[in-house]
């Protein structure tokens, strides 16, 4: 593992990635404070684990987001690993989502990323040290029907993520913006308007991400594409968009 710090804070621990990254953690000695609004998903996750502590939360609120984050760093101690992973993805074509879940899920993907990095990158850059990991999406990349409102608040995350890294490089703090391609947990079972494309492409494992955010971090490297189906993918919806869009609307058939 490439972290050598004392106590991570993982938002989205209560499922999938998060939980996974917090009992990585948590085994290689790191003090866990682990976030979600699924608080029955956060006691599974910590289990009998005493280095994971919880707290149910809501990330779309930046008050009790920065409460939170003050309670931690008193109980744990300065926070050096953060890890943006809630989400939702509820999919479906456009025209069809109510206004109010389109809006929630850029405000869950997008704002609670921004919440959580106001409350915790200050004190990261002021100590001069740390990892800073945003779950982004190979769909913040590559867009597609079913997952425009997902699409959006993932772009959102890619150009958030990108510029602060920009802006804040060479300070100590390591940054890395995660764009998987669909991982199997649960967060695929929210695709409930069946999209196609999912069909095709078989999910990778989460342990694959969690191992390339490591090897990308060691190597700098600020985008975190854990396949080179992902990559490629990415490749070929910047140079030939129209090919990409064309083989979409064939799976899709719309
Ligand atoms: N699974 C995939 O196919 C996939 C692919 C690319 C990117 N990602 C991204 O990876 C990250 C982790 O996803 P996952 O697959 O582990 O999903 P998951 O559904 O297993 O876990 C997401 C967690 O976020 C929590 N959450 C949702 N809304 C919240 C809120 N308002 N406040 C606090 N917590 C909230 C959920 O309760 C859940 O426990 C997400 O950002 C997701 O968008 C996932």
């Amino acid at each position: 593992m490439a972290f050598t710090g004392k106590v991570a804070f993982i938002t989205g621990g209560g499922s999938g990635m998060g939980r996974l990254a917090a009992r990585r953690l948590a085994e290689a000695g790191v003090s866990v404070a682990a976030i979600d609004v699924n608080e029955e998903g956060l006691r599974e996750t910590a289990g009998d684990d005493g280095r994971i502590r919880t707290w149910g939360l809501d990330v779309t609120d930046p008050r009790a987001v920065e409460s939170v984050v003050r309670e931690a760093e008193s109980e744990l101690g300065p926070i050096d690993r953060v890890l943006n992973a809630a989400a939702i993805m509820p999919t479906g074509l456009l025209m069809d989502q109510d206004p109010g879940l389109v809006n929630r899920i850029m405000d869950i993907n997008y704002g609670g990323t921004v919440n959580v990095t106001m409350a915790t990158l200050p004190g990261m850059l002021e100590r001069g040290r740390g990892d800073f990991v945003n779950f982004a999406s190979i769909a913040g990349w590559v867009p597609t029907m079913h997952f425009g409102a997902y699409d959006a608040s993932k772009f959102a995350v890619v150009a958030f993520t990108e510029v602060l890294a920009h802006e804040n490089r060479n300070r100590g703090v390591r940054f890395a913006c995660v764009c998987p391609p669909p991982v199997a947990t649960p967060l695929l079972d929210q695709a409930k308007s069946n999209p196609k494309i999912l069909e095709l492409i078989p999910p990778i494992k989460p342990e694959k991400v969690l191992d390339a955010i490591e090897s990308h971090l060691e190597k700098g490297k600020l985008m975190v594409f854990p396949d080179a189906g992902a990559r490629a993918t990415v490749l070929l919806r910047r140079f030939l968009p129209g090919l990409t869009w064309w083989n979409v609307h064939r799976v899709e058939k719309i």
